[in-house]
């Protein structure tokens, strides 16, 4: 079912190669290494996403923001200037590593401080893996605002996908409230909170419908510039690659192609073992490439639906059409779109993530067979103060004012409580109903990692403050990519669960999900020094305090750039002027 493809190179021929290269002209350009440059302006445009007029946050005055495309090894460099006149403002190069430069991560209070309105922030970084990656807004809500775009990374020249395709389509998924996002993070903070609800409606490449109803021919296809879709135009028995990534706020959805069928060949920016399904499941953070092939009558168009699972949806489909060359490109597709599954169906959704492996013949590393240091976190919604929140074993994550990555590596005194959040949980805790006591702490300790060393995540789901619920939670890591060992049902035992786990060829993510009542283990190297951020993807929830916070390394960090420095410092951490 996989086109058969030209040899695939390993890295290690790569590597012999561009040392050849380096050798016969040794230039910067012989490589193909590039540095990208950008200008890029943050600032609120008036936009109707889905047909309806609202602000969102602009990158020079277009929403999505800038696809950015390079290959492997080069080099991007973004000057971001804030334009908005009362907000700070960062940017998270989502899925890149950020190796050897962690000031470049984009993380308001972890690995710099927000741009201030007026300034200008050099990201500089290396987009070291092809793939699909994203970038978004990480202070406060502001990617629930708009502030989100594409970046992908094509292979390096010279070298070659493991799978064959004759074009590419980018969809970017996402969802869309006609509440201002300061109306949002208000109510989430408010006593009782007051809780966002579900999506306005959905968004493809920045393109919706609110309340699109094809029997009631109210959805607009043509016309408008800024909600009508991006038709997807193709020629007959080809094969495309679609690239699939959802900087979703809130939704998990389910995504297919009306007729045809898709092979998942990438997934967070890391080849996976080609296997074919009629739809597939994407969490926000996750970003996926599948290939589909161009087999079906060529005298008609098929629909492409997006539509919410995981949650009881209230918001109709995202629609977008693939438009076979012949058929004129305004004519809607005859058949209806694609059904989405049963937004409960956890155990399919389960057996999706579980059909995941790393590409057999790829350089992609395996997981080290066993672990240094194990972490256990109890995922639970809890009460604070009579606010809402979500914790990690009972600590709920408030940032502090200074950014950890400068406060840790010149070790200012006060920036953040210097003792770490709790490594695990009460061993009788009940996962399966409200807690006893639902009040929590709030807290921005750090998990220190031994650097080097091999860490497993066991990320315990639990009943949410009303009996019988708990959510999806799609989990995301900064810094690095992660092996996903295994799921469960209930409570993960030590010793026993283990037993289950895959260590032969598990995926390499960024981010996975937890389902309800359920665990997940996760496992990686701590090997970038930096100070990472770990949180559920759901911009409502890491508002929340859904999130920790992970360091290593940071001594061996050189050269942090001033202006990732220099906020929120008080007398006690920077000691007593010179007299
Ligand atoms: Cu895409 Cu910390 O997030
Ligand atoms: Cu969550």
């Amino acid at each position: 079912m996989l086109p058969s493809s030209g040899p695939f190179r390993t890295r290690m021929i790569s590597i012999f190669l561009i040392g050849c290269i380096l050798v016969l002209s040794g230039a910067e350009s012989a490589l193909g290494v590039k540095t990208r440059y950008f200008k890029w302006e943050v600032e609120y445009v008036f936009w109707e996403p889905d047909c309806i007029e609202h602000p969102v946050m602009a990158i020079n005055g277009q929403f999505p923001g800038p696809t950015i495309r390079a290959k492997a090894g080069d080099i991007i460099h973004v000057d971001l200037t804030n334009k908005l006149s009362t907000e700070g403002v960062v940017i998270h190069w989502h899925g890149i590593r950020q190796i050897g430069t962690p000031w470049a991560d984009g993380t308001a209070s972890i690995s710099q401080c927000a741009i201030n309105p007026g300034e200008t922030f050099p990201y500089q970084f290396v987009v070291d893996k092809p793939g699909t990656y994203f970038y978004h807004g990480h202070f406060g809500m502001q990617r629930s605002a708009g502030l989100y775009g594409s970046l992908i990374v094509e292979v390096a020249d010279g070298e070659k996908e493991p799978f064959h395709y004759n074009g590419e389509f980018n969809l970017l998924l996402s969802d869309w409230w006609h509440k201002s996002v300061h109306d949002q993070e208000l109510g989430l903070s408010a006593v009782p909170m007051r809780w966002i609800n579900e999506p306005s409606s959905l968004l493809i490449n920045g393109r919706g419908q609110y309340n699109c109803s094809l029997a009631a021919g109210t959805c607009k296809f043509t016309g408008r510039e800024q909600c009508a879709p991006r038709v997807l135009r193709v020629l007959p028995n080809k094969t495309y690659r679609l690239r699939l990534a959802s900087t979703t706020a809130l939704a998990s959805l389910n995504v297919a192609v009306a007729n045809h069928k898709m092979v998942v060949v990438e997934a967070d920016g890391n080849y996976v073992e080609p296997f074919e399904v009629d739809d597939l499941y994407i969490y926000s953070g996750e970003s996926y490439s599948v290939l589909i092939k161009t087999d079906q009558d060529p005298t008609k168009n098929y629909w492409i639906s997006a539509g919410v699972i995981g949650r009881k949806p209230n918001t109709t489909q995202a629609l977008t059409i693939l438009n076979y060359q012949s058929v004129h490109g305004g004519k809607l597709p005859a058949s209806q779109p694609p059904v989405t599954p049963s937004w409960d169906d956890y155990a399919r959704m389960r057996s999706f993530a579980e059909k995941l492996r790393t590409l057999s013949r790829s350089y992609l590393p395996r997981p080290p067979l066993s672990h240094h240091h194990r972490i256990a976190l109890l995922n639970t919604q809890n009460k604070y103060g009579g606010q809402t929140k979500w914790a990690l074993n009972n600590v709920s994550l408030s940032l502090p004012a200074t950014p950890y990555l400068g406060s840790m590596s010149y070790k200012l005194k006060g920036a953040f409580d210097p003792t770490p959040p709790p490594e695990s949980f009460p061993g009788d805790y009940d996962i399966m109903v409200p807690a006893a006591n639902s009040n929590c702490t709030v807290g921005n300790g750090v998990y220190v990692l031994p650097f080097n060393s091999t860490v497993d995540i066991i990320l315990q789901n639990a009943n949410a403050l009303s009996a019988n619920t708990s959510e999806v939670h799609p989990w995301h890591i900064h810094g690095h990519d992660f092996w996903v060992l295994g799921y469960g049902d209930g409570k993960f035992v030590e010793g026993v669960s283990d037993k289950k786990f895959n260590l032969k060829d598990p995926p390499l993510k960024n981010t996975a999900v937890i389902f309800p009542f359920g665990w997940t283990v996760l496992r990686f190297v701590a090997d970038n020094p930096g100070a990472w951020a770990f949180h559920c993807h759901i911009e409502p929830h890491l508002h929340m305090g859904m999130g920790v916070v992970l360091a290593e390394g940071v001594e061996r960090i050189r050269r942090i750039p001033g202006q990732a420095l220099g906020c929120g410092l008080t007398a006690k951490m920077v000691g007593k002027p010179h007299p």
